[in-house]
């Protein structure tokens, strides 16, 4: 109802059928036809009974059945998926990440064994992320994951790198070589599942492909050799986010895989600004949990999530490369500070920090100082995207 636009007058057989201070026609409708206008945005999550407003238009009065539910959706996709990709063998990176993992999930519905999925461990991941993807896969749903720890691998290229540009890059580079070889090593697949999105397809304003289009793989994972050229599997590139998560659960993912927050490709690197170091990024990891955890037990994060909360879209700790002095009982310490991190957003291309509650803040800073060796100092980030980042790196 922030628009400066209005209705000034109604077209022929239509009536007002509510009114604001900012249009004297907010809705209207030819009740004779069922013809029905509003001014305003239902479908923006602020606007209140939004989406009953909406229910009401496409099932009431249109008369549409709502049948786009996970259980279709899962339907029609493992048929697509089998004709397809018919006999051969489909390979799959998962990386914890929703996408990934509800496509994995997706084509292992449709297809078994024949999938073959992987999932490299960069040293790079969230406290518990390895154990909890690995049970998701093999416990929850009995796929064969191969995962590679490629740990040691990834912090010697790693070592003395602390520009954040090339942190990426050589991040990215080692991630290409482990994925090639375990690419090979599993008899070079023909197809690779790609956990494309539709937010992503509308923002890259692609033109639809057809589902075999053969392409480079270099142009998807990252820069994949040329050599190595796949046909993509892309299971999700009709939904939305809220959709995926919907068919994640029906897929038997667990709640905490599928209602995880983003996180950036080159993983806690990005974080843990300075020298890269097991023990700084177990530092950040211990950290980074304890935040996460206190923000789920407020329904500020997770499944959780009060109905009509604006919303953090992601919170996570920053370790610092600053030191400055603290006492701790009698005991002078010098040491480094983690910065927190929460935003609220809904594209991700700009943010507003959130307004966290003073006495949550405090809770985490004692809890990090505490409970995490090495931090004597907490801090709260409240810069907005732009002129900031989301990330400090
Ligand atoms: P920034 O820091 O640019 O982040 O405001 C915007 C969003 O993108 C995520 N991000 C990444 N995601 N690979 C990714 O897959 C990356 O290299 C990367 N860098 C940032 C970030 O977490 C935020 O959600």
């Amino acid at each position: 109802m922030s628009h400066g636009d209005r209705i000034e007058t109604m077209p022929d057989g239509f009536e007002r059928l509510a009114v604001s201070p900012n249009s004297p026609y907010a809705a209207m409708g030819d009740l004779k036809r069922a013809y029905f206008g509003v001014q305003f945005h239902p479908e923006v999550r602020h606007t209140p009974g939004g989406l009953e407003l909406l229910r009401r238009f496409v099932v009431d009065i249109c008369g549409c059945e709502p049948t786009w539910t996970a259980e279709s959706i899962i339907e029609q996709s493992v048929e697509r998926i089998r004709a397809q990709v018919g006999n051969e063998r489909v390979l799959v990176g998962v990386s914890g990440g929703v996408d990934s993992s509800v496509a994995a999930a997706l084509v292992f519905r449709a297809i078994g064994d024949q999938l073959v999925a992987v999932f490299v461990d960069n040293g790079l991941l969230r406290k518990d992320e390895r154990l909890q993807v690995e049970q998701a896969f093999t416990q929850n749903l009995g796929v064969e994951l191969i995962t590679i720890d490629a740990i040691e691998e990834f912090m010697d290229e790693l070592e003395g790198v602390t520009d954040p540009e090339k942190k990426r890059k050589v991040i990215g580079r080692t991630f290409i070589r482990v994925f090639e070889q375990a690419a090979l090593n599993a008899g070079n697949p023909g197809f690779l599942v790609q956990g494309t999105i539709y937010p992503d397809v509308i923002e890259s304003s692609a033109p639809d492909r057809n589902k075999g289009h053969v392409i480079k793989s270099h142009h998807n994972v990252g820069g994949l050799p040329e050599d190595l050229s796949f046909q993509l599997v892309e299971p999700l590139r009709y939904l939305f986010k809220d959709e995926v998560r919907a068919v994640g659960e029906a897929l038997g993912l667990p709640v905490e895989l599928v209602w995880r927050q983003p996180f950036p490709g080159p993983g806690l690197a990005v974080r843990c600004l300075g020298d890269l170091t097991m023990q700084r990024l177990a530092t950040l990891r211990a950290a980074d949990a304890i935040f996460t955890a206190e923000l789920e037990k407020e329904g500020l994060l997770g499944k959780r999530r009060k109905a009509d909360d604006p919303g953090i879209a992601q919170a996570f700790a920053v370790l610092l490369p600053v030191k400055s002095v603290g006492v701790m009982g009698d005991v002078r310490t010098y040491q480094e500070a983690v910065a927190l991190r929460a935003v609220a957003t809904d594209d991700f291309m700009t943010a507003d920090w959130a307004r966290l509650p003073y006495d949550l803040l405090g809770r985490v800073a004692n809890r990090i100082v505490n409970e995490v060796p090495g931090i004597n100092r907490v801090t709260y980030d409240i810069t907005s995207k732009p002129p900031a980042t989301i990330e400090w790196e």
